[in-house]
């Protein structure tokens, strides 16, 4: 009898700890931030317009629902009682009236601090020592996510630093999803899933195809860390900045889904062509970002730059992706065995980009041709259901 309750009890723990520390982020967060797309130059207006588009282009019903507002909002000083003050210039209504702005569209606001003594940008202080009064302050404005860089750190212990700003947020009261930016300098995602809800596994992404498949080679490393509750991140979204073509973003796009990766779009909305709006709007492969599974996809096998990636879905499904990094169109085969089910499993395909059922159905293996620098995205359904 005892040995039942002791299992129930470890049972639970487990159960606790694999939903994440507190309580969000089930999937992987959706949304938009600025600073792909304005590193510099971010007010208040864009922030309003970036939140009109998101409900006016119909993103906010597929799941885009945080406007997260990147460095340089705050003035480089405190006030006389130490308290973060929104740069009076480019925030004159303060960050509490946007943040009733963007909630008054059925939005959430995010916000960015660092845990150093100033910010990447140098123009705002960091949370260093103001854990507590930052935390509470970002509560009393409404803020539902923040993300935590790691400039001018002074070298004090990175996971201590991480720990006291996730203590923090909890005990505001608030629920505060928490993004740490570390950027995979000390394996955040061997102690992240205990105290936030992403962490970043890289630096910073590029708008540029090598930088944006280098990026997801070191995310697929810490596959196994990922998890409902607790996501490793990448780095946002380029799709629709302009430095890659339309085959290059579709990859992107399709490769973070798989990966669980946060899909924070980094474009700007208000004036997307119609190229990115097919891209970012495609909710079947949304859908499998959003997987209740929540089971990282990765690199399950490479032939020179012809890869396949994969990963389970909830019942009973598979998703993989046929990825060409090579200079010229060619054959790519997926198979059952590098993916995951047994060689003599039958499955319907769906094609994810084509929005169609493949005719015949798929035994040990499926293969396509791929263009250069392009992918193909399917879910794979076992023929029976
Ligand atoms: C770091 C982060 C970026 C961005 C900038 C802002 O580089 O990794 O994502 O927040 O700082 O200055």
């Amino acid at each position: 009898m005892k040995t039942i309750w002791v299992f129930l009890f470890a049972l639970l723990c487990y159960q606790a700890e694999s939903a994440g520390f507190n309580g969000l982020g089930q999937t992987p967060q959706m949304g938009w931030n600025n600073f792909n797309h304005f590193p510099v130059g971010i007010h208040e207006q864009i922030i309003r317009e970036t939140a009109d588009a998101i409900i006016t282009t119909g993103l906010s019903k597929l799941g885009y629902v945080y406007v997260n507002i990147d460095d340089r909002w705050a003035n480089l000083d405190r006030d006389s009682q130490g308290n973060l003050v929104a740069n009076s210039t480019t925030f004159p209504s303060g960050i509490k009236a946007l943040a009733d702005y963007v909630h008054s569209k059925g939005l959430k606001i995010g916000i960015y601090s660092d845990a150093g003594n100033q910010t990447c940008a140098k123009t705002q202080p960091g949370s260093l020592g103001y854990e507590e009064q930052d935390a509470n302050i970002f509560a009393s404005w409404g803020i539902d996510y923040l993300k935590y860089d790691n400039c001018h750190n002074e070298g004090v212990d990175t996971k201590q630093r991480y720990t006291k700003m996730s203590k923090a947020l909890n005990k505001t009261g608030r629920s505060i999803f928490y993004s740490l930016c570390e950027w995979g300098q000390e394996d955040p995602a061997t102690w992240g899933p205990k105290i936030a809800n992403s962490w970043r596994t890289t630096g910073d992404i590029h708008d540029d195809w090598h930088r944006m498949t280098s990026t997801a080679d070191k995310n697929d490393k810490w596959a196994s860390y990922a998890g409902p509750g607790g996501w490793n991140d990448p780095d946002m979204l380029e799709v629709g900045n302009g430095k890659m073509s339309t085959e290059e973003y579709r990859s992107h796009f399709s490769i973070w889904a798989l990966m669980k990766a946060p899909l924070l779009l980094g474009c700007d909305i208000r004036s997307m062509s119609p190229e990115t709006v097919e891209i970012i709007t495609n909710e079947e492969v949304i859908q499998v970002n959003q997987d209740s599974l929540g089971v990282q996809g990765k690199k399950v096998s490479k032939k020179g730059k012809l890869e396949v990636w994969a990963g389970p879905l909830s019942n009973k499904r598979y998703t993989f992706i046929l990825w060409n990094r090579s200079p010229e169109s060619a054959s790519i085969t997926a198979k059952w065995k590098d993916i995951g089910p047994s060689d003599d499993s039958v499955f319907k395909a769906r094609d994810l980009w084509n929005h169609s059922d493949l005719q015949d159905t798929f035994q040990g293996s499926l293969t396509s041709t791929v263009d250069s620098h392009a992918c193909k995205m399917y879910i794979l359904t076992p023929s029976s259901s």
